[in-house]
């Protein structure tokens, strides 16, 4: 049985059961407080866990010097559980495998009582006694589910980012778990991806901010401690490209756009000390990640100096067949265990095939003991050579899972990670007066769809607050709250009406419309692809009609992708972006539309107008014949016939209920040489009537390069709170280095010329006067 499945895993079909389902001027302003920002990067430490230890070098000595090829190949091996899967490929038999030593570890088991009974048979078991090591795709929560990471990284919050996985290594871990799946750090820059959710947008800069928090956040400071998870920078290398944004599709890029775009945040987890990588499915440069000794060893070792384990993504290595990079299985295998791949993740490649590989000497011992290693010294960082049972803690877990104090901190991320797109008439927040207000749409009182996708252990069916459940908690006496779900978000459904009349009816018998509408939970993740950004279902027309009523309307939208939602913006007088926003969003929800949290978020990722301008992102290249050289109007420039090259919503565009000004940048100096650094600074002052946050952002352009340089490039963030009346003073110090690309002959730097800058309150700062400055030889 167990041979018959590794069968079906061992060819083209693997590829059909591979998929894993599975964030002016107040008047008589109070005196000015300041906040400095730096967007010089700080010299990494080197990790705590990646320093040489005697101990443990003659500990796995011995132990490595004592194993046979196959235990060290089980080593090499992760398999999922039966406990659940995150595909069909459940494999039977893998009891026996961990009994014999053919795994070293598995995914998708928790629970304090599994994963110790599970390591009673490894540690029991097995000749040598080596613990396993339990992962799992804890990415956004494990059983407290936060906001889907797009909307975290909206939050522009890295204090609310790393608390995120902070809680969630707390959580996780006291289920047994000792490694995640995450972070996602792919660079994202198409929507129609259904895997946009679970990274952090289209930014190298606030990319990389993210992946540090969150990297942070899983393992603190100290592998070892029992609270704390090994972190994953995946999917290495490049997969948020996508030609098409199909998932899976290939990557055809450049090795510029390679180096600029999409490796900075990954480069950012190793110098926050990530201790394992994940490879990706997609190929680069015409080889499956899998199988790149460019990534894996060139770039990931040799330039970077990482020094924790690389596991594959899910079947990847068996996808180098069909990939056609590979004549067979056992070829794909030694491809990559000598690529650098140190694990295979559920293909039983390794397994399967690479003591043959061995023996006949495509793959050389040094390669394989260098791989369990790197393995072994995870286990042993974590303290499990010590104590194999040292996660696996009852009373721990009885006592962390769902803290009050972790729901409190899902629902702050989760207010913090929603992005006020309109607010026509301040409809927001909800008057004082509004004593009828009607939920409408099929995301407003859905528990299954709160939480989004990839959301590990987080109960789907009773946990999550709805809207409509937070909205009635909130509301004060004399307030009603009614809902109708109306509408469908199904595919198909698009020519239905039955629910209209009754939400239609509920609209004009109340005072405010709140529709929530947007994308079903697993419209985004894995496999969820889209060719239109539209609102799926029949939402749309529903939507029209709410308008019709005349009553004022507010659209939540919940979704993991931007969405072309352009006639509720042409339409509707209020639109939040609430992303799926976790296990208390609906309180979240209710917080931001009851006025409670004054709105901060701000988009990591522009919303296009429509598909067709995807993929589209705020730090493109200018053209030779960019559109604002041409009169209006003017055809042979860069431009489309029918749609505006502006997007509908612009990267870290996002309102407040209050509103901020701006004085014009200043600059420390008007030019800086190569040992020197420049401060930009800028006064911002909360010229409304509220309490509120905003995201100061940074932009700088490179005018002329040895390489055509982007129109601007995110620099730097700084996220203040004032009062009202308040001002700030915001500082930014830019170096050389922080300039650096990736020039014509390849090198990493920066290069002398003129420079502009802006302090703005979004990407949309491009169009406003910048200040310069040049840099120097
Ligand atoms: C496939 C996904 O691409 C990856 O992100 C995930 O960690 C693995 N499956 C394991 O579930």
């Amino acid at each position: 049985m167990r041979s018959l499945q590794r069968g079906v895993l061992a060819g083209v079909s693997a590829l059909a059961l591979a998929g894993c389902a599975t964030t002016g001027v107040a008047s008589a302003p109070p005196p000015s407080s300041s906040a400095s920002s730096t967007a010089v990067p700080i010299e990494p430490a080197q990790p705590s866990w990646a320093a040489r230890d005697a101990e443990m070098d003659a500990f796995l000595d011995d132990l490595i010097g004592r194993m046979t090829l196959e235990e060290k190949v089980g080593q090499l091996t992760l398999l999922t559980s039966d406990w659940e899967s995150t595909g069909p490929t459940m494999r039977e038999g893998y009891q026996q495998d961990i009994a014999a030593g053919r795994v070293g570890s598995i995914f998708n088991a928790y629970t304090a009582d599994y994963t110790r009974e599970l390591q009673r048979m490894a540690v029991e078991g097995t000749r040598l006694k080596i613990p396993l090591l339990f992962g799992y795709d804890v990415i956004h929560g494990h059983r407290t589910i936060f906001p889907i990471s797009l909307g975290e990284a909206a939050s522009w919050d890295m204090d609310a980012v790393e608390k995120s996985a902070r809680v969630s290594a707390a959580e996780a871990s006291a289920e047994g778990i000792h490694w995640t799946f995450s972070p996602m750090v792919d660079v994202s820059r198409d929507a129609r991806w259904g895997r946009v959710s679970e990274g952090a947008g289209e930014d190298v800069y606030l990319g990389s901010k993210v992946a540090k928090a969150r990297v942070h956040g899983y393992q603190g400071d100290d592998l070892r401690a029992v609270d704390t998870v090994l972190a994953t920078a995946k999917h290495f290398a490049a997969y948020g490209a996508a030609q098409a944004g199909r998932d899976y599709h290939t990557v055809d890029i450049s090795e510029r756009t390679l180096r600029d775009v999409y490796l900075p945040p990954f480069k950012a987890a190793v110098d926050e000390g990530v201790a394992t990588f994940m490879t990706s499915f997609n190929e680069y440069d015409g080889v499956p990640a899998s199988g790149s000794k460019f990534l894996l060893t060139d770039v990931l070792r040799d330039e970077w100096g990482f020094d924790g384990f690389v596991v594959t993504d899910y079947t990847s290595i068996n996808e180098m067949v069909p990939h056609g990079y590979a004549k067979d299985l056992e070829q794909a295998g030694e491809q990559a265990l000598n690529a650098g791949v140190d694990m295979d993740m559920q293909g039983a490649v390794f397994m399967e095939n690479m003591v043959k590989s061995v023996e006949e000497g495509r793959v050389s011992q040094a390669n394989i003991d260098r791989a369990v290693r790197r393995v072994l010294e995870m286990k042993y960082r974590l303290g499990l050579f010590e104590d194999p049972y040292r996660y696996a803690d009852e009373a721990r877990q009885e006592a962390t899972l769902y803290k009050p104090e972790f729901l409190e901190a899902a629902r702050d991320v989760a207010r913090k990670s929603m992005v006020l797109l309109k607010n026509d008439g301040n409809v927001l927040p909800l008057a004082a007066n509004a004593e009828r207000i009607a939920v409408i749409g099929p995301l407003g009182d859905s528990k299954t769809d709160m939480i989004g996708s990839w959301s590990a252990a987080g109960d789907r069916e009773t946990r999550p607050v709805t809207v409509l459940e937070g909205m009635k908690a909130h509301a004060g006496n004399g307030v009603t709250v009614q809902y109708a779900k109306g509408a469908s978000y199904e595919f198909g459904d698009e020519g239905k009406t039955d629910g209209f009349a009754e939400a239609v009816a509920l609209a004009k018998s109340s005072d405010v419309v709140v529709a929530v509408m947007g994308e079903k939970w697993d419209m985004t993740g894995e496999a969820a692809s889209r060719t239109s950004l539209d609102l799926p279902g029949n939402q749309q027309a529903l939507l029209e009609q709410l308008v019709a009523t005349g009553k004022p309307v507010v659209l939540v939208m919940m979704s993991g992708r931007p969405n072309s939602i352009t006639w509720a913006n042409d339409n509707v007088p209020a639109i939040l972006h609430a992303w799926y926003p976790g296990t208390q969003g609906g309180h979240a929800v209710a917080d931001v539309l009851f006025g409670d949290y004054n709105p901060s978020g701000k988009l990591p990722i522009t919303f296009p107008i429509n598909v067709g301008q995807a993929p589209i992102h705020y730090d493109m290249k200018n053209t030779g014949r960019p559109i604002e050289l041409g009169e209006p109007g003017a055809k042979y420039v860069s431009r489309y016939l029918n749609t505006p090259n502006d997007p509908l919503y612009r990267f870290g565009y996002g309102l407040s209920y209050t509103t901020f000004g701006y004085s014009p940048a200043t600059l420390s100096a008007s030019s800086m040489g190569p040992t020197s650094s420049i401060t930009a600074t800028a006064t911002i002052t909360n010229t409304g009537t509220r309490a509120g946050e905003e995201v100061v952002q940074l932009y700088v352009r490179d005018l002329v390069g040895s390489v055509t340089r982007p129109v601007q490039e995110l620099k730097g963030f700084e996220k203040i709170a004032l009062q009202p009346g308040e001002s700030r003073t915001v500082s930014f110090t830019l170096r050389p280095e922080d300039l650096a690309f990736t020039r014509a002959d390849m090198s990493h730097g920066w290069e002398p010329g003129e420079y502009r800058l802006w302090i703005a309150p979004s990407s949309g700062a491009k169009a406003s006067t910048p200040v310069t400055f040049t840099l120097t030889e």
